[in-house]
């Protein structure tokens, strides 16, 4: 896949899945702005696409701040000129039983999972609407479609990323604008590190294909929703996950 003079943009791409992505698309000739709240690591993912050959700069951003994410973005298109893809990838899991979670993790995971999709989206498709162009794609996962013991936050904010991707794929339409989801299954990051063994082995047993995915496989899928083989594709959800649900 050629993304060549394309600028995309990549949520939370200081570590895991979504650096993977930012290095794929460099690989693949775009132009990578990548944001995180951790500035060493995101500073170095754009450090190592600019290895790749194409321009990159980092952007220190917590995508839960309307007027800081609505800020950044205009950074971006000053220094890249124009934002052809945006890939809303940051994401975090403050996990416990419903009975005993805390209002403060309840409110944090929605905030980054959905709010931050949320504003990202709104600042970029504005620029996009004006370029009557754009392609989105929002990281969900599995969870959100099924739900998990210990998952309610998590769970619910990424079946709320499932229906923004929706309802922004119906009003985005017009201008030419796809917006996509992605549901991974269990990949192999910072994130499912935190598994222990005995319970990561049995997670195993339910993956009909045997394993944790890598973040190649959540990176493959992402390109493929963006690139002109999915012109016809929106409002979609891409489950990769092993054959773990279907
Ligand atoms: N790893 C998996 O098995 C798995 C499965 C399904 C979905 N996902 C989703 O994939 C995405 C990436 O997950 P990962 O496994 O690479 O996780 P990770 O924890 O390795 O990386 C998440 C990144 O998001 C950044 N981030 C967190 N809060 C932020 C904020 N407020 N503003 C900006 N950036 C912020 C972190 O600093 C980090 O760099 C997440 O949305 C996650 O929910 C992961």
């Amino acid at each position: 896949m050629n993304f060549s003079g394309q600028t995309a943009i990549i949520t939370g791409a200081g570590q895991g899945i979504g650096r993977e992505i930012a290095l794929k698309f460099a690989e693949a000739g775009a132009n990578i702005a990548v944001c995180d709240v951790m500035e060493d690591k995101v500073a170095q993912t754009a450090e190592l696409c600019k290895d790749k050959g194409v321009k990159s700069a980092s952007y220190i951003c917590d995508v839960r701040n309307a007027d800081g994410v609505k800020e950044t973005v205009n950074k971006i298109l000053d220094n890249f000129g124009k934002i052809d893809i945006l890939i809303n990838n940051a994401g975090v899991t403050r996990d416990g039983l419903l009975m005993k979670m805390k209002v403060e993790d309840w409110e944090f995971v929605l905030d980054v999972n959905l709010k931050g999709s949320f504003n990202f989206i709104k600042a970029c498709s504005r620029i996009m609407m004006k370029q009557r162009e754009g392609k989105i794609v929002n990281v969900a996962s599995v969870i959100g479609l099924i739900g998990n013991i210990g998952q309610a936050n998590y769970s619910a904010s990424k079946a709320g990323v499932i229906a923004l991707t929706k309802s922004s794929a119906k009003e985005l339409a017009k201008r030419n604008i796809r917006v996509n989801a992605v549901a991974p299954g269990f990949i192999k990051t910072a994130m499912t590190d935190r598994i222990p063994e005995d319970i990561a082995l049995k997670m195993k047993e339910l993956i009909p294909l045997g394993s944790f995915g890598d973040p190649a496989s959540v990176s493959n899928a992402i390109m493929f929703l963006c690139s002109e083989y999915a012109s016809y594709i929106t409002g979609q959800v891409l489950v990769v996950d092993g054959g773990m649900v279907m």
